[in-house]
């Protein structure tokens, strides 16, 4: 695989550090990192420099790709000063809710935008990214870029940026859901009197067995959920109770249908 080209990552949180250890497997050629926090300053390497601050690179460094890891609270105050990347780079961001308009805005128009949204499994490079392009972003910056996301995990694109809202709702939040189960699992466990570790180990390695298997298995969830399921059995009776009137359905369609509204209004 050829080695990336010169990149530069804006923020290296639980988020940009993931995606910066994904690229130096891969090989990275050169990569400044800007991020004032001193636990930043763990990532520097041969060909990778920490920065405090924008105004520090140096003025002849030209990078392919510009890599927005911040937090959107930030973005106003700091974008500006990457419009000088503009001309050359794409901008990848992963701010959760900055639109691809606002973004160009920010960085003074006429840039090459991808938007992409991560989840929190790209720390173990099995996360999903679902991303948008721009119609600036050339087909060769399309390529780059999903090459740099696909360091946290699986990459899919969509047409649609509108889309973006419900992907946050769904695999954006989605780790969260699946953790709450485990907590849920946990506390069954405690509520029937198991001891507290066994607890735990049950709950925890049951999501980890089962999206193992969901990994390893060509048939969909619903033949894996069935094939648990013996009639008239003891999931069947948990299963009804979870599914009576429709209950659990109701309330998974209700919450992403909030998570996605709220992922509307904080683009607005
Ligand atoms: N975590 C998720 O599940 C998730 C999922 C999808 C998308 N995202 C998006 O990913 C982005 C990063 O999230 P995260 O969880 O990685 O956040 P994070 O851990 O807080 O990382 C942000 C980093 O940016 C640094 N920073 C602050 N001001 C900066 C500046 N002016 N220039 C450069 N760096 C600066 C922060 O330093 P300090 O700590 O010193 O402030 C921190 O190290 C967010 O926009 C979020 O919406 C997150």
């Amino acid at each position: 695989m050829t080695a990336l080209p010169s990149l530069l990552l804006v923020g290296a949180g639980r988020m940009g550090s993931a995606l910066l250890a994904g690229w130096r497997e891969q090989g990275l050629t050169r990569a400044f990192v800007v991020d004032p926090s001193p636990q930043a300053l763990a990532l520097a390497a041969p060909n990778v420099s920490v920065l405090a601050d924008v105004a520090l690179l140096p003025a002849d460094f030209m990078p392919e790709a510009v890599v927005l890891a911040v937090k959107p609270q930030m973005a106003a105050e700091m974008l500006p000063a990457y419009a000088r990347f503009g001309p050359k780079a794409v901008f990848i961001s992963i701010m959760a809710g900055k639109t691809v308009r606002g973004i160009n805005h920010m960085l003074g128009g006429g840039c090459a935008i991808v938007r992409a949204m991560p989840n929190t499994p790209a720390a173990v490079r099995q996360g999903i990214t679902v991303a948008f392009a721009a119609p600036q972003v050339s087909h060769s910056q399309r390529e780059l870029s999903g090459r740099l996301l696909a360091a946290a995990g699986e990459v899919a694109w969509i047409e649609d940026e509108a889309m973006l809202d419900p992907v946050t709702a769904i695999s954006g939040g989605g780790p969260a859901y699946v953790f709450l189960l485990t907590e849920l699992l946990e506390q069954a466990g405690l509520d029937h009197g198991l001891p507290p570790d066994l607890a735990s180990l049950m709950a925890r390695q049951t999501v980890i067995g089962s999206a193992a298997l969901l990994a390893a298995s060509p048939e969909a969830p619903e033949a894996l959920r069935v094939a648990v399921t013996s009639p008239g059995g003891t999931t069947a009776e948990a299963l009804k109770l979870l599914r009576a009137d429709d209950a659990l359905p109701k309330i998974f369609k209700a919450a992403i249908q909030a998570a996605t509204q709220r992922s509307r209004e904080l683009s607005a």
